[in-house]
């Protein structure tokens, strides 16, 4: 394959504003996917991303798409322009040339076809002229002539050759013929090729983009076939690693603003890590069907200017679609096979001296962008090649882990996985490792790929790798002790497919043996949470989400996840601090206010521009995985939108507070708490704890305790027999026995530990912020 016709994009945009559904668009459009076959968010696998909406896991796909051919034949929409520009003529045309050449074979003069030609087209009925002069036009005014060697029903122009090869050139010449000219299309047949080349030069000024010349296809653009490989990127900043590995394997992105909502944090973000990537990007405004249904013109002139504005570039080049009616998407493909440049290979030195040299080549490298689990491929490994070619027969080594392994096989995403015998340079496809441990192959990390194991695959690897750090730490126990094993293997398999989770025993006295894992944020652990639920059927318990602190004591720096964890005696603590960027409407900035107090902002500048206000703020993320995000969307209609970045640890001038329930200390009920307001929070926590917690047979004094002294109290009273007494509130009884019979296993089990009784679900209820 010629790498000039590859195109390598993705589509980066704010959560929820159209990526999925328009990638949908392009399956379709390019007949990638039979529309039979289409489902909605069609590259969003998951079950669970199909129900929330989000993408989570990126899935590549690879399309072949004939930019004059606009539709393919799979595409069944009634659409005029589904329809091939003059389909029938070309077909009968097309069949006139097949058989001249199969009777006269190859080696005549032009002269010879021609004829040939003549009597094929007299024989299917087809008008035609020969030789007939054509005016070319300038400003309306005659300034020469062409003679095409037919002219097909007055509608198509054909020019022959009897050449070893045709070109650009001769392409681009035809295609300035059309320009000039009335006519639309031009057949180009070369008879001097072992087997018949006949290109079609398309010149539709009614079909072109009409805004924008830019975006108009140069003569270049006359190539029959490209491959676009199309990346889906998850937009949260909790997969912001994942979408910078993904931008680092294409060379162009498409920005996709929501016309409704307009540029929101993540769009910011991502456009960030896309223009470190060095990324070309084309704006587009998407779901413009909307605001054209309520007829605001205004309002889409307006938002198509703030994304030019952001961009630094014309209004007219921001392309303007609906990813769900199709309005303006292939318009957008052709503009993207216009302006993303094609790959180019990366040459290492090494590269370059074996190829002086004339050795054996350099071993081929690609860069690792996901990664998912095959029973019996082992992990097969989504990759862009950046240099030298990937043989299905290869031996590769990892740069990072060093891991080796022989080649399964090699391929692309169609988007179902379909074998190829190798994967050149700008190729993105997959390498089935054959390495049976999802550890080893990382994301960010270069498959080093040769006849042999390499020695020093780290000077092979391809810059900006870094070992997925967890920054949000969640104990799991099952809420049955029974389901220990199904949890464990549960995570197993998870882990199978996600090399992000970091998993390990842990232990807690109430909620018995359970798992700590470490995840990505905040939205990986609800995300993993619920496939647990869904796909396992397990049901858990899980403590408040917490961070990497790390403690000063005098024996030298400890690092801890748990507050429980903190010893008695120590200096200071330091905890892991994010930056953080709030988009939002002005008018919502009174209800904003009281939550920089609450999640600990600091560093804060605010600046309105246009119709939004940013904040800029440096906050504890400890304070961002609490409920932040829930309470953000409720002080402003879930109109605001956020982004976050890590940023370095800072000093913490925070506390512990364990929770004494009986006189016993609670493990999983201590937390830190911002000195300033501890006495404020303790209060409130035990008076919480008091709501929450169920009677016992005894009495439950609830303390906060802070290095042993007590700073609130609460007592819950002992419950006093109440049997027979079911009649009036017998129905809310009833409702409670069943809970209560539902959760007796879990509560056994805690009676044998302590007298407290702590229903797990409560767990969390109490953790809250
Ligand atoms: P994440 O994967 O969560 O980042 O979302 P996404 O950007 O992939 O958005 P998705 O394609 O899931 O679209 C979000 C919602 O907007 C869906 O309900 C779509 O049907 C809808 N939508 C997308 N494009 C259009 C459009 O052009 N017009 C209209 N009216 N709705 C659209």
């Amino acid at each position: 394959m010629n790498e000039v016709y590859i195109r390598n994009f993705c589509i980066i945009a704010h959560i929820d504003h159209g990526k999925s559904t328009l990638a949908d668009r392009f399956l379709e459009i390019t007949g990638t996917v039979d529309t039979r076959h289409m489902q909605e968010q069609y590259l969003d696998q998951l079950e669970l991303e199909r129900e929330r909406g989000i993408t989570i896991k990126m899935a590549p796909v690879r399309m072949r798409y004939h930019p004059h051919r606009r539709m393919t034949q799979n595409d069944t929409r009634n659409d005029a322009e589904s329809k091939l520009l003059y389909e029938t003529i070309t077909y009968e045309i097309r069949g006139a040339a097949f058989e001249v050449r199969k009777r006269l074979g190859l080696g005549h003069k032009e002269i010879v076809y021609h004829n040939a030609l003549a009597e094929e087209f007299k024989k299917r009925n087809l008008r035609f002229e020969s030789e007939k002069n054509i005016g070319i036009f300038y400003d309306g005014k005659k300034i020469g002539s062409y003679q095409p060697d037919f002219i097909i029903e007055e509608k198509i122009l054909i020019e022959l050759k009897a050449l070893p090869e045709i070109g650009r050139p001769q392409t681009e010449q035809l295609w300035s013929y059309l320009k000039g000219s009335d006519y639309k299309l031009a057949l180009l047949i070369n008879f001097g090729t072992k087997t018949l080349d006949i290109q079609r030069v398309v010149y539709d000024t009614a079909r072109e983009i009409p805004r924008d010349s830019a975006s108009l296809p140069r003569p270049s653009a006359q190539v029959e076939e490209y491959i676009l490989n199309l990346i889906d990127t998850p937009g949260h900043s909790d997969f912001s690693y994942e979408v910078s590995r993904a931008l680092a394997a294409v060379e162009g992105g498409i920005l996709l603003v929501d016309a409704t909502q307009g540029i929101q944090a993540q769009t910011l973000a991502n456009l960030h890590l896309a223009r470190s990537a060095g990324l070309t990007i084309i704006g587009a405004v998407n779901k413009i069907d909307i605001l054209e249904a309520r007829g605001d013109t205004e309002g889409l002139a307006r938002i198509r200017h703030e994304v030019a504005e952001l961009l630094n570039i014309s209004d007219d080049e921001i392309m303007m679609v609906s990813a769900k009616t199709g309005e303006g998407v292939s318009d957008l493909l052709r503009v993207i096979i216009e302006r993303i440049p094609s790959p180019v290979e990366i040459e290492t030195d090494q590269r370059a001296s074996a190829q002086n040299q004339r050795v054996s080549a350099a071993p081929a490298r690609a860069l690792i962008f996901d990664s998912f689990y095959d029973d019996h491929k082992g992990v097969i490994a989504s990759v862009r090649v950046f240099e030298g070619t990937v043989n299905g027969t290869d031996i590769i080594t990892l740069a990072a882990s060093g891991a080796s392994s022989k080649i399964k096989e090699v391929g692309f995403f169609a988007p179902p996985l379909t074998a190829t015998q190798k994967l050149g340079t700008g190729e993105i496809g997959y390498i089935a490792t054959g390495i049976k441990d999802i550890a080893l192959v990382k994301i960010g990390d270069t498959i080093v790929s040769s006849k042999s194991k390499c020695q020093n695959p780290k000077t092979f690897a391809l810059h900006g790798y870094q070992e997925p750090q967890p920054v949000v730490f969640v104990s799991f126990y099952p809420e049955d002790n029974d389901e220990y094993d199904l949890l464990k293997r549960s995570f197993d398999k998870l882990r199978l497919n996600d090399s992000a989770l970091h998993i390990e025993p842990d232990q807690n006295e109430v909620l018995g043996r359970g798992f700590k894992v470490g995840f990505l944020g905040h939205l990986h652990f609800e995300i993993t949470a619920e496939r647990l639920r869904r796909e396992f059927h397990v049901t858990t318990v899980s403590t408040f989400p917490s961070v990497l602190y790390k403690v000063k004591t005098r024996g030298g720096w400890i690092e801890i996840v748990k507050p429980e964890e903190i010893p008695e005696e120590y200096e200071a603590i330091w905890e892991p601090m994010v930056k953080i960027v709030i988009l939002t409407s002005p008018e919502f900035l009174n209800n904003i206010y009281p939550l920089q107090n609450k999640f600990r902002f600091s560093n804060i500048m605010t600046e309105t521009f246009q119709n939004q206000t940013e904040i800029k703020a440096i906050m504890p993320l400890a304070e961002l995985v609490s409920d932040f995000d829930d309470q953000l969307k409720s002080a402003t209609a879930g109109y605001a939108s956020f982004s976050y970045e890590l940023a370095d640890y800072m000093k913490a001038d925070i506390v512990k507070i364990d929770i004494a329930i009986a006189g016993e200390i609670i493990p999983g009920l201590s937390r830190f708490f911002p000195k300033s307001t501890l006495q404020y929070e303790a209060r409130e926590l035990v008076e919480r704890l008091k709501k929450t917690l169920p009677q016992q047979q005894f009495a439950q004094p609830i303390q906060a305790k802070d290095h042993g002294k007590v700073i609130a109290r609460e007592d819950i009273p002992a419950l006093r027999k109440e049997l027979g007494n079911f009649g009036k509130n017998g129905g809310d009884r009833t409702r409670k026995m069943k809970l209560w019979q539902k959760q007796k296993k879990g509560k056994e089990r805690l009676k044998a530990r302590a007298h407290v009784r702590i229903p797990p679900h409560l767990f969390k209820e109490l953790l809250k912020k």
